[in-house]
């Protein structure tokens, strides 16, 4: 008999108690309440077509802390990608070799089709322009760090287009009560129509600012992200935009006094430094908070 294959895709495809039980099992792994042999003969497959380092090596140390061991495709320059094999091959090739997969593609979409092909839990380390649902899962977490996850005022700063960390928090947002996103983009960079249209069938308020001054003193969470320079179609077109944003302990003095910041990081300037050390200051909790969220998900699809 096979059991369904529990990928974890895209936030889009999770409803509220899929969300919050994994954010409760997060929990569990953060204090600490865990034996270590859970995921003990498991093998993970890590394959990152995109540069990372947050999402790459918390899967990795999440799985070791849980017991597993950690399959690297390594430079994709050294596989048999580069002699034209496609990415459906490669994963049908890989999930013989490993309970899950970890994939990180520049294509919105690739993990979905990996899934398709797939005889093992795929998990999407971010696709393109589409969806991150760790980054998700973590920065949901975050946010519950500080305060209850509804009536929250919940500032989006940066790249809203072509940023999928927006994306796929925006929607996972939709689900809880009472939020209202306010976006905060450079000229041209808010989010697609498409995207703006699903959203609004979620219910979820979302209301455009042009200046982060003009929200900042309502604001109970400022999400800051930076331009994914990476995605522009070309550089002359990145450089027209280069970034007009940063945040600054000036700045901030407008914000309420529990108002925090998060950030999916890397940041390029969109932070001040000086910012680092002051309480609302969260993005490197944000960031370590990646392993208790992927030792959920690793234990959601691999354990039993
Ligand atoms: C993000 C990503 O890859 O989408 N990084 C991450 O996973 N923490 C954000 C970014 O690259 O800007």
């Amino acid at each position: 008999m096979t059991r369904e294959q529990k990928n974890i895709l895209s936030v889009r495809d999770m409803d509220r108690r899929e969300i919050d039980k994994l954010l409760c099992s997060a929990a569990k792994f953060d204090r600490g309440d865990f034996t270590g042999h859970e995921l003990d003969k498991k093998i993970l497959a890590v394959l990152f077509f995109e540069p990372s380092t947050r999402t790459r090596m918390s899967f990795s140390a999440a799985m070791m802390r849980l017991g597993g061991k950690i399959l690297n495709l390594g430079s994709v320059e050294a596989t048999s990608i580069t002699k034209g094999e496609t990415l459906s091959d490669t994963i049908r090739v890989i999930s013989g070799y490993a309970d899950a997969i970890v994939l990180r593609h520049p294509k919105e979409g690739a993990a979905r089709l990996a899934s398709e092909v797939s005889s093992v839990p795929v998990i999407n380390g971010g696709d393109g322009a589409g969806q991150h649902p760790s980054q998700t899962l973590l920065d949901l977490y975050t946010i519950r760090e500080s305060m209850r996850l509804e009536n929250i005022d919940i500032g989006l700063q940066g790249d809203l287009r072509y940023g999928r960390t927006v994306h796929s928090l925006a929607f996972a947002l939709s689900k809880y009560n009472n939020i209202r996103i306010h976006t905060i983009a450079p000229d041209g960079l808010d989010f697609p129509n498409y995207l703006k249209e699903d959203l609004s069938e979620t219910g979820v308020e979302i209301i455009c600012h042009e200046k982060l001054e003009d929200i900042l003193p309502e604001l109970d969470v400022l999400y800051v992200t930076r331009l994914q320079r990476e995605r522009f179609p070309d550089p002359v077109a990145f450089a027209s935009y280069s970034a007009n944003y940063r945040l600054t302990p000036e700045l901030l003095q407008i914000a309420k006094p529990k108002m925090i910041v998060l950030h999916p990081l890397p940041r390029v300037g969109e932070i001040d430094p000086a910012v680092d050390s002051l309480p609302c200051a969260k993005y490197f909790e944000q960031a370590h908070n990646g392993i208790p969220i992927r030792m959920a998900m690793l234990n959601e699809v691999m354990s039993q």
